[in-house]
């Protein structure tokens, strides 16, 4: 099999990262070489989209030139390596999350996973569902529950569940501090709740959840657990069967792989006896005009022709967190959070959202300043070359809970040095002055 280059990086991961090394890795990564408005690109949004080093490029390109063709399917050679690469990356990515192969279903992205849970909860309330859907069916009386916090992509699938099954949309809500009641939660999860779906990292507060706390709580009464692992997979080390949950979702592209390419984790058993939510080809085992039989995970939640180059660069991007050691990209994140937030907190007119300076966080902030517009704020950066998000960042009823339509989001990952978090800092610190707020 091919192999595609050494990162320019790699060191023994027991050293903990620095700026040094961190210059080292941004030489693999080469958009980051490029200037935005006649300054050198600072890039702080990979909380929407991170960028690829080379090795993720260079294996997409590999795979067109020398192996391009569709997979489980054709006799021939190239079909054959195909397959082989599709399902070695299959094996890799599974492996990355702490899920044997068979329990990760490729996704174009989380937002997909959660639908596809959702849709095929939704088959399995249908009339004539098979009997071992029975555990996945919702029905007036039943509740599912979220979190104030969530993502669009992990309410807006649930809210449509409820709406076409009766069942009741319930939600825990979030303190001022950012963090989630957990006492409101032990007295929303009970014995209706047929479904929890939180968040592991919230992509505006930066709070990590308590996973084993909310586990626990479903696990007491039976419910189905689902975790949005798309702020934690790209983040920390994330070990789904550890954590226990049921599901798990991610999206390639905040993780260094390429668009249009993700990940559904499932217990084994659990995506056995659920109903598929996409028919079609390579699905399947018997079809006849009447009826059709469905192969066992993955193959029964992958109709259809897949996302083969993406997986296979997916899989180098995962590669690529390993070798670098997922602890110390955690651990130099966290150093960068705690810059970030100390920085902008020391800013007049400047309210951070989510934990304060010296609470755990995943490496990103949003923050609100006081008079201007987060659009303004965006506008602002962006013509000093630094890349930020702004908006609501999909998460709506988070603003809402915090008094605020739209926040200024800086998010950070493991090619940011010191000096990314410094010129982002100065030239908030001139914001208000230049909007004269
Ligand atoms: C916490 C969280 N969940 C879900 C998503 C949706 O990811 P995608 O748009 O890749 O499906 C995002 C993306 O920002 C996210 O931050």
């Amino acid at each position: 099999m091919h192999m595609v280059a050494t990162p320019a990086h790699l060191l023994s991961t027991a050293v903990a990262l620095d700026n040094e090394m961190v210059l080292r890795i941004r030489n693999d990564f080469p958009i980051l070489h490029r200037s935005v408005n006649g300054r050198p690109l600072v890039y702080l949004d990979s909380g929407a989209t991170s960028q690829n080093p080379l090795s993720v490029l260079e294996a997409e390109q590999e795979f067109y030139e020398q192996r391009n063709s569709a997979v489980h399917r054709g006799a021939h050679h190239l079909a054959v390596e195909a397959t082989e690469a599709f399902e070695d990356a299959r094996e890799t990515v599974a492996a990355f999350v702490g899920a044997d192969p068979d329990e990760l279903i490729w996704t174009s992205n989380a937002t997909e996973g959660l639908n596809l849970l959702s849709y095929s909860f939704l088959n399995a309330s249908l009339p004539g569902a098979p009997a071992d859907a029975a555990r996945f069916a919702l029905a007036p009386g039943d509740e599912i529950v979220v979190t104030e916090m969530e993502h669009h992509a992990n309410l807006i699938p649930w809210q449509q569940l409820a709406d076409r099954t009766g069942a009741a949309l319930k939600f825990i809500p979030v303190d001022d501090a950012g963090a989630l009641d957990l006492d409101a939660a032990a007295g929303l999860i009970g014995s209706r709740t047929r479904v929890l779906a939180f968040t592991h990292a919230s992509n505006v507060l930066g709070t990590i959840n308590p996973v084993q706390t909310l586990v626990s709580l479903a696990r007491a009464v039976g419910a189905l657990v689902v975790l949005d692992a798309c702020q934690s997979a790209p983040h920390l080390a994330l070990d789904v069967k550890a954590l226990d949950v049921d599901f798990a979702v991610f999206s390639g592209h905040k993780m260094l792989g390429p668009t249009g390419i993700g990940g559904l984790y499932g217990r084994s058993e659990l995506l056995n006896a659920m109903p598929p939510f996409l028919t079609g080809g390579s699905m399947i085992t018997t079809v006849t005009m009447e009826r059709a039989g469905f192969l066992p995970s993955p193959q029964r939640f992958e109709a259809g022709t897949q996302k083969i180059s993406q997986a296979v660069a997916l899989a180098a991007a995962a590669n690529y967190l390993s070798e670098t050691g997922l602890s110390r990209i955690h651990a130099w994140e966290a150093e960068l959070g705690r810059r970030l937030v100390e920085g902008l907190e020391a800013i007049p007119g400047v309210r951070v959202l989510g934990p304060g300076a010296g609470q755990e966080r995943i490496g990103l902030a949003a923050f609100d300043v006081a008079g201007v517009h987060a659009h303004d704020v965006g506008q602002f950066l962006d013509s000093r070359g630094i890349a930020v998000r702004v908006g609501h960042h999909c998460a709506q009823p988070l603003h809402r809970r915090l008094g605020l339509t739209a926040s200024t989001r800086a998010s950070t990952y493991l090619y940011n040095t010191t000096d990314d978090v410094d010129a982002f800092l100065d030239a908030v610190s001139g914001v208000r002055s230049y909007f004269q707020a």
